[in-house]
């Protein structure tokens, strides 16, 4: 059912972790499965992203796709990591189930959400970025349930 790349950045996924003082932090949840994300990035003064951490409270492939989209936006400047799109983290990972590639959506708009954080940081705009729907402010996620 899961391919072979989705299997090992589920079992060992990349980049686990959190970010001190983060240029942008962004978080997103899935409203039908309560699946939860978090995306850190660490972005120098040129605007490349130097670090990328993540914590996603979620199923095996929400995993997998936020392990690799640390990978993806690693290295990139901000106008390319925008460009990632679930269907690139998908291409990347050899496909996903079609029943699972909402969690690839999840996987996007994380990154959207922590550029979205690290423009306003910044009193900056990022052409063609637009605050995920799914985005959930600092605070919220304390007041949803467990699951
Ligand atoms: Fe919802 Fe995977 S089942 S993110």
């Amino acid at each position: 059912m899961y391919s072979e790349k989705v299997m090992d950045h589920f079992s060992n996924p990349r980049n686990v972790g959190e970010i001190e003082n983060a240029s942008g932090v962004g978080t997103v949840g899935n409203a039908k499965c309560g699946d939860i994300m978090r995306m850190y990035l660490d972005i120098d003064d040129s605007g490349v992203i130097k670090d990328c951490k993540f914590k996603t409270f979620g199923c095996g492939a929400a995993v997998a796709t936020s392990s690799m989209a640390t990978e993806l936006v690693m290295g990139k400047t901000v106008e390319e990591a925008l460009k990632i799109t679930n269907k690139a983290v998908m291409e990347a990972l050899d496909g996903l189930p079609p029943a699972k590639i909402h969690c690839s959506l999840l996987a996007e708009e994380a990154i959207h959400s922590a550029l979205w954080d690290y423009a306003e940081k910044n009193g900056m705009k990022i052409e063609g970025l637009t605050k995920p729907k799914s985005d959930i402010h600092d605070g919220e996620e304390d007041t949803k349930e467990e699951y």
